[in-house]
């Protein structure tokens, strides 16, 4: 498989999700990436379920987003309902990860599980064939702009080891200070979504650098 592009919205310009959802709607992005977070989890507050709504009706394009937030549990239904495709919870706050991951299955998505730069693969050893996703902060999550974390490329070739040894479905998604100079390296490393905020959206032309991205 291809690797795929999922920009985040979190550096978009929020007076224009219109615009700015159509413009990814058009691009070679293959996903748009959605954070939430809750000021508890993380020390920031972004949105909630009613964004996710307002620009679904944009793009069909699969909505993978990403909670910041503590007892993710709470909200499976609301995410869906509100357009999530791929719904991500950090193993950080899981007391039972293994049922909350059901429940997204349960309720018609993707199930996804972000470790924190701080959190080793191997916690994930035995539920890594329940996970549809495993997304590797390469930053610590709270923030766009952040610089890259040079350890993840030993975090993916782990993970991609262990994926392989247990024969597991997972994608690897990598997300944080992700640009055109680290790309191809965590490709070759094993990483199959890209996530770049503002690689993407503070370039000059957000849809030539997401086309770029897509063919490193
Ligand atoms: C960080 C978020 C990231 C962020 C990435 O907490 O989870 O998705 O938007 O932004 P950049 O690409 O600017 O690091
Ligand atoms: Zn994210």
């Amino acid at each position: 498989m291809s690797h795929l592009i999922a920009p985040s919205i979190l550096a978009s310009d929020f007076a224009n999700l219109q615009s700015e959802s159509e413009m990814l709607d058009k691009s070679s992005a293959d996903w748009f990436h959605i954070d939430v977070m809750d000021g508890v989890f993380v020390p920031n507050i972004s949105f909630g379920m009613p964004i996710i709504k307002a620009i679904r009706k944009y793009s069909e394009k699969t909505f993978d987003v990403h909670l910041m937030i503590v007892e993710p549990q709470k909200y499976i239904n609301d995410f869906k309902a509100a357009g999530a495709d791929v719904l991500t919870v950090h193993y950080e706050v899981c007391n039972h990860l293994h049922r909350t991951l059901q429940e997204i299955k349960a309720a018609g998505m993707k199930a996804g599980v972000a470790l924190n730069p701080h959190t080793n693969i191997n916690v994930l050893e035995d539920i890594i064939n329940d996970i549809d996703l495993v997304c590797i902060m390469s930053v610590n999550p709270g923030f766009g702009g952040q610089s890259f974390i040079e350890n993840t490329y030993n975090k993916v070739t782990d993970l991609k080891a262990l994926i392989n040894k247990k024969n597991a479905p997972t994608l690897i998604e990598i997300d944080g200070g992700v640009t055109s100079a680290n790309a191809r390296q965590l490709i070759d490393a094993g990483a199959d979504v890209l996530v770049a905020g503002s690689f993407v959206f503070k370039a000059d032309n957000p849809t030539q650098t997401i086309e770029d991205l897509k063919n490193i």
